[in-house]
């Protein structure tokens, strides 16, 4: 299916490319065919390590286990910091935009080293040390990411989470992880608006006895609560310790970090990276997916609590020595213009942004684009869910002026770096399609019954060889990540997406064919937001689903079926949508929601999602069998009562 357009790599930016075609190519076929030779190689250029590994890979997709660069010694943050002092220590590692325009500052090589020392020796102080669990709730300021070095530092596992999450979300964190240690902020500033993260903690906290540290970084100067003996303030204590913090030394598979993402059941699972293979991952790909040179200004505008902001904002550009740009605020404030001033005011050259950021600033108007310069930007990014062929070419046309390569990156929590991607100098791009596979990746397609599809076809996506920053456990429940990955077609890796293959070997992630939401690309799962609707006393049941949304990508639709004898009204749809939020955090919000009589379901009593779906999509004609179902007649009534969506 010829469908689409393809657009060949713009000549000037090939020109001054990293890679081409005919290296992707050769780097491609050798990382599948000679895996331990081509990573020995890009581990030996890319990262310095303090011994070396007995072997390169050991893996069996039978379990999910693996063990890349068994034996070898390293640190993280000697990694991205100590071995750039000699040549970059002047360097801008960190630039960092405020969400008011006008602050905004730059932390040096020297600087950053300076500023995780001292914070990596406060943690010891506090007596933590390797392989205990801290958790970090931060807005988007610096000392998030010497938050995550520090750690590092010191062989701490850092748990970020998400400051728009709410205290519940916060406390299960904690607890799963059985953290000694939180890192937070007073509140966080966004869009003009403050986050009371510290009020928050405290809440969560109560419940977490665990906690014996709880570090406040000052940003707003807000009135907070305090517990002596527990919090210290970041501005007191920091200052007061020594710069030089000796690194501990680290095996290539002690874990790195645990970041908490959601599944199609159960509460979110926290995915395990661990340090060798994960950071090879993030600096490869950093480098090649977005052909990062040494006077590039690299700006990836996620949050450092999604694994986005963890590889592309932290841990892939400090690895390879690059100025990372960390941006506090949101893209529309103060207007549609603010993301294109701040290319302008820091002359960005590499750009990687989200679907939801570019449809809205899309349905802004070109003209806040326009009425900027861009000349600086030569790539854009995009990451977190598929995007549509119409926000693709504007993106190209009246963003990058048609001499920026885009870059759709597919890739998961899970992966910890990119698996799929347009290498800029080598892969022409399609709109919509994330192209090709990058080194390692094996994708394969197959069908429900697991049989390996082969051509241009459609079906569920997996992967059939480790990489190095694959997913290593889920923390506390190592079943579980054979059971989520590795059990539904053996022998594989299995990512909960759909896609397509087109004749040309080309990717198109069509989005998660299990009960996994997208929403403004973070992922959500119906069953979370389901447990968070029941807990209120009027609620018998309820069921989650997705539906297109113009802006977010996919929006919440909630059918709520009350207990017997009260009332739907507007105050309780109110209150049950504030209900989440405080369970879990803005993010989870339903758009829409629908009081049930009764829930579609089968003799056996399961719902059947599928019809609640084409309801919600408003795909009446095509609801397909619905005689199986206890009562066939509970769908007339919910397609009366539909909501326009
Ligand atoms: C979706 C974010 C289409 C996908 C890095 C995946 C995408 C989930 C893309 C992982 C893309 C991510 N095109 N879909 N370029 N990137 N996704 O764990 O459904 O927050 O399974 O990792 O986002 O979300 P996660």
């Amino acid at each position: 299916m010829s469908d689409t357009k393809r657009y060949p790599v713009p000549a000037a930016f090939r020109q001054r490319a990293l890679m081409d075609a005919e290296m992707y190519q050769r780097w491609y076929q050798q990382s599948i065919n000679d895996p331990a030779t081509f990573w020995g190689d890009r581990a030996q250029e890319l990262l310095q390590w303090r011994s070396p590994w007995q072997s390169v890979c050991d893996w069996d997709f039978s379990t999910g286990d693996a063990r890349w660069f068994d034996g070898a010694t390293l640190n993280v943050a000697e990694n991205c910091i100590d071995r750039h002092l000699a040549q970059r220590g002047d360097k801008a590692a960190i630039i960092w935009e405020g969400d008011d325009p006008a602050e905004s500052k730059t932390i040096t090589y020297r600087q950053l080293h300076d500023e995780v020392g001292r914070l990596a020796n406060l943690l010891r102080a506090r007596g933590i040390g390797k392989g205990d669990r801290v958790c970090i709730y931060m807005p988007m300021i610096p000392e998030a990411a010497y938050a995550m070095l520090a750690c590092a530092r010191i062989g701490a596992v850092h748990s970020v989470v998400f400051g728009g999450f709410s205290p519940e979300a916060l406390k299960d964190r904690i607890q799963n992880a059985e953290a000694c240690a939180l890192i937070t902020a007073d509140e966080g500033v966004r869009g003009g608006r403050k986050v009371p993260l510290k009020a928050n903690a405290d809440r969560a906290l109560s419940q977490c006895p665990s906690v014996h540290s709880c570090i406040v970084v000052q940003r707003t100067g807000g009135q907070v609560a305090w517990q002596d003996g527990r919090d210290f303030w970041y501005h007191e204590q920091v200052p007061q310790q020594p710069v030089d913090c000796p690194a501990e030394s680290m095996d290539a598979e002690d874990p790195l970090f645990i970041l908490y993402t959601s599944g199609s059941t159960g509460k979110p699972k926290g995915v395990l990276h661990t340090t060798a293979g994960y950071l090879l991952g993030a600096s490869l790909t950093h480098r090649y997916v977005f052909d990062c040179q040494d006077d590039d200004v690299y700006w990836c505008t996620a949050d450092v609590g999604w694994v986005t902001g963890h590889s592309y904002i932290v841990y892939g550009p400090l690895a390879n020595g690059a100025t990372t740009v960390m941006f506090e605020g949101v893209p529309t404030y103060p207007d549609a213009s603010r993301v294109w001033q701040v290319v302008d005011k820091h002359q960005v050259t590499i750009f990687y942004t989200a679907p939801t950021a570019i449809r809205a600033l899309m349905g802004a108007g070109d003209q806040f684009v326009t009425g900027t310069s861009r000349a600086s930007l030569r790539l854009l990014g995009s990451v977190g869910e598929p995007i549509n062929p119409e926000a693709w070419e504007w993106y190209y046309r009246v963003v990058g002026e048609q001499r920026c390569p885009i870059v759709d990156t597919w890739w998961q929590t899970e992966n910890g770096s990119i698996l799929i991607a347009p290498i800029p100098g080598a892969v022409d791009t399609k709109p919509g399609s994330a192209t090709l596979p990058l080194f390692g990746v094996v994708p394969a397609i197959v069908d429900d019954q697991g049989k390996e599809l082969e051509g241009a076809v459609s079906g569920n996506l997996v992967i059939k060889q480790s990489w190095p920053s694959q997913i290593r456990s889920i923390y506390g429940d190592h079943q579980r990540m054979y059971d989520t990955y590795f059990s539904t077609y053996p022998g594989t890796y299995f990512t909960g997406d759909g896609a397509r293959r087109d004749e040309d070997g080309y990717y198109w992630i069509t989005g998660r064919v299990d009960d996994v939401l997208n929403i403004s690309g973070h992922r959500m799962g119906t069953a979370e937001v389901e447990s968070a609707l029941v807990l209120h006393p009027k609620v018998a049941e309820a069921a989650v689903v997705g539906y297109p949304h113009d802006v977010k990508g996919q929006g919440i639709y909630a059918f709520v079926d009350l207990m017997d004898g009260e009332q739907p009204s507007q105050a309780l749809i109110d209150e049950l949508k504030a209900l989440v939020t405080k369970e879990i955090g803005a993010i989870a919000r339903p758009d829409q929601l629908q009081f049930a009589p009764s829930l579609p379901k089968t003799r056996s009593g399961k719902i059947m999602r599928r019809i609640l779906r084409k309801i919600a999509n408003n795909e009446i004609d095509t609801l397909g069998d619905t005689s199986t179902l206890a009562d066939p007649s509970v769908v007339d009534v919910l397609i009366a009562a539909r909501l326009n969506t």
